[in-house]
Order: structure tokens, then C-alpha cells, then sequence
């Protein structure tokens, strides 16, 4: 049976390459003829499953105007899409999303000295793309990106990674956050328990405090939710249009 797709919302991409990092990472490089995003933002990525379309939020890890488009996700347990997704071939069709969504972008964010980018697992993806443009690196004096994961073989993007680190020494610092192994490199806690005891500080030499600091957080719920608490206790507040703050949020489900 074939399935209607609105062709006003939805444009057919093709596969380039789907490149796997583990055997439950992988990042998706699509060609698509999708409308103008800014970094930050998502995108819905769908596949016809029996008789119908089902599609799923996705950040861009591109950065905008930038081909082929990359999304980079985990093959969820008996998830209907990423195991799906994982099986697909150069040539492939993928419907994608025209319009871009979200708000976890930087014209949302108010002026400060210092940026953190906070991540777990997938969700570095749209502050890649984000520190893949030229705003943050004018705006910010120090920018800070934290990856969270379980295991260190998930430290995935480290080409791209290292490239910032060398374009921009004195401005960016990497902090890699592994969980669950012990490593030579990486800080071995949960974010909110490293920034309660000062350690992901201490590493950066680098405060978060209200008057210099904006804090962008994506990915686990949990984590989201228990860091943005965490800072909540130190004076910065969550950062909403109407009321501006330091803290701006993304869940990843
Ligand atoms: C705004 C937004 C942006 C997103 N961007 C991405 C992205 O760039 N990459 C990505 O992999 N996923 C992303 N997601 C999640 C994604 O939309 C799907 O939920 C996920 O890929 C699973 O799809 P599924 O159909 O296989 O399983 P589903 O049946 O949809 O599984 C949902 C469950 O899987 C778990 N889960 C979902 N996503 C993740 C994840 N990324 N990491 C860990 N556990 C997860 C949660 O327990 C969730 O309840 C995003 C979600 C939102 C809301
Ligand atoms: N990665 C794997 O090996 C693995 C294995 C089986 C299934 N899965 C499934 O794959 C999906 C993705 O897993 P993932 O490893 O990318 O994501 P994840 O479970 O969100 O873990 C990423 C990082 O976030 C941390 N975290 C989790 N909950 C937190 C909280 N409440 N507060 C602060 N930090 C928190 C984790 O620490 P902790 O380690 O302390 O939890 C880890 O460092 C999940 O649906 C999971 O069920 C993954």
C-alpha cells in the first residue's frame, strides 16, 4: 500500500553514507533539498514502515548551507526508526522535514563572556553545528563543550573536536564526561554532581556563575532536568524570552 506524503512539509533525501562510530552510533548523511535552518535546530527524518510514515525529531550536526546533511543518532532497543535507519543504503530514499524546528540556537541566547554547551550522548550534535559557524567564536570570549557519555569508545566527532581545538586555542575547551569506565583523559561522574563539587570547573579554570555565564543543555531528561536544578542553586535562572536567563534547554525525548 502506498503512502501519502505531504509533499509541501516533507522532501525526499537520499542517502550518502550511513557511518557507523559503535555498533549503536551512527550518523546518517543525507542529500535533501530542505528549507534554510539555523544551527541549533531539528529537522524530522521518516520512513515508510508498513503503512505508514513514521518520523522522529533529529538535530542537524551540519552546520547551515553545509552538504551532505548529518544526523547522528543511537539505535534505541526496539526502536521502531533508528533500527530502521541503521539499515539503509547509499541511494536509499529518507523523507526529511523541509522546515526546521527549535529553539536551542544562539539568537536565543543573551550576551555573556563565556558559553558551556552541556551534552549527553547524541545531543552534541546540534552544538557541533552550532560552534560549525562563525557567531559563537564573535560573540564569546571562552566557550566550553561537555560530552557526556557511558563509555569512552562513545566519544564520537573527536576529527571535528580537534580541528576547534586548534582553530581556537585560547577560546574553546573541550571536556569529556565517560560515566561508566575509568579513563586517563575524562571526568568520571554525572554533570550535575561535577559542577555541585566543582570539579568540571576546576577543569576548565573557568566559573559558571549569573553575571558571565550562559549555559545551553541538550539530551537526557534526567540530566537536563537535574543540571538545570543544580544551576538553579547557584543563581542562574532558566532563560526564556520573556523573561531572559542563562540557562536554555533541549529534551531529546
Ligand atoms: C528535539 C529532539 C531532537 C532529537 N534529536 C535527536 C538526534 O539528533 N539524535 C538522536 O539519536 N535522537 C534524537 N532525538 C530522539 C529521536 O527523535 C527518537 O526518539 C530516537 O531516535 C528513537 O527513535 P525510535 O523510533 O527508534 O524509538 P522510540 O520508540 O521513539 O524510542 C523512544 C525512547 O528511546 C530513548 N531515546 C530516544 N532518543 C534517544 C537518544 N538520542 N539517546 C538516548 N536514548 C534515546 C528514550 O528512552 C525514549 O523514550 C531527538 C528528539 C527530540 C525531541
Ligand atoms: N550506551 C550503551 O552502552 C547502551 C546500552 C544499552 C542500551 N542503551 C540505550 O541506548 C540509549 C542511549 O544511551 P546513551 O548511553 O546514549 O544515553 P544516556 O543513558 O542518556 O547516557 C549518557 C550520559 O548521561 C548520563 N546520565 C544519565 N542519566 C542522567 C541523569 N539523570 N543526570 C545526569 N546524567 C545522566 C549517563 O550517566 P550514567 O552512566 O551514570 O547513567 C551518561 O554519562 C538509551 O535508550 C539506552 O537505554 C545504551
Amino acid at each position: 500500500m502506498s503512502v501519502a506524503i505531504d509533499r509541501k512539509r516533507w522532501c525526499e533525501g537520499r542517502v550518502r553514507e550511513v557511518y557507523r562510530w559503535t555498533d549503536k552510533l551512527y550518523s546518517l548523511r543525507v542529500d535533501a533539498p530542505v528549507q534554510p535552518f539555523t544551527a541549533g535546530q531539528f529537522t524530522k527524518l521518516g520512513l515508510v514502515i508498513g503503512d505508514e510514515l513514521v518520523s522522529r525529531p533529529y538535530s542537524y550536526v551540519n552546520a547551515p548551507g553545509e552538504a551532505p546533511l548529518e544526523f547522528y543518532f543511537v539505535t534505541v532497543p526496539e526502536g521502531p526508526l533508528t533500527n530502521r535507519m541503521v539499515g539503509l543504503s547509499p541511494g536509499d530514499a529518507i523523507e526529511v522535514m523541509s522546515r526546521a524546528s527549535g529553539f536551542l540556537t544562539l539568537d536565543e541566547v543573551p550576551e555573556a563572556p563565556n558559553l558551556w554547551l552541556l551534552s549527553t550522548g547524541t545531543a552534541i550534535g546540534p552544538f557541533l553545528s552550532i560552534l560549525k559557524t562563525a557567531q559563537p567564536w564573535l560573540r564569546f570570549e571562552r566557550i566550553v563543550l561537555v560530552h557526556a557519555v557511558r563509555l569512552a569508545a562513545e566519544l564520537s566527532f573527536s576529527d571535528s573536536i580537534d580541528s576547534l581545538l586548534r582553530e581556537h586555542p585560547e577560546q574553546f575547551e573541550y571536556v569529556p564526561v565517560v560515566s561508566r569506565e575509568d579513563t586517563a583523559f575524562a571526568l568520571r561522574a554525572r554533570v550535575p554532581a561535577l559542577i555541585e563539587d566543582g570539579r568540571l570547573e576546576r577543569r576548565v579554570g573557568l566559573p559558571i556563575e549569573a553575571a558571565t555565564t550562559q549555559v545551553m543543555i541538550c539530551g537526557n531528561p534526567d540530566m537536563v532536568k537535574a543540571t538545570s536544578a543544580t544551576l538553579y542553586t547557584r543563581g542562574l535562572a532558566r532563560n526564556r524570552r520573556r523573561e531572559p536567563g542563562q540557562v536554555t534547554v533541549e529534551n531529546y525525548w
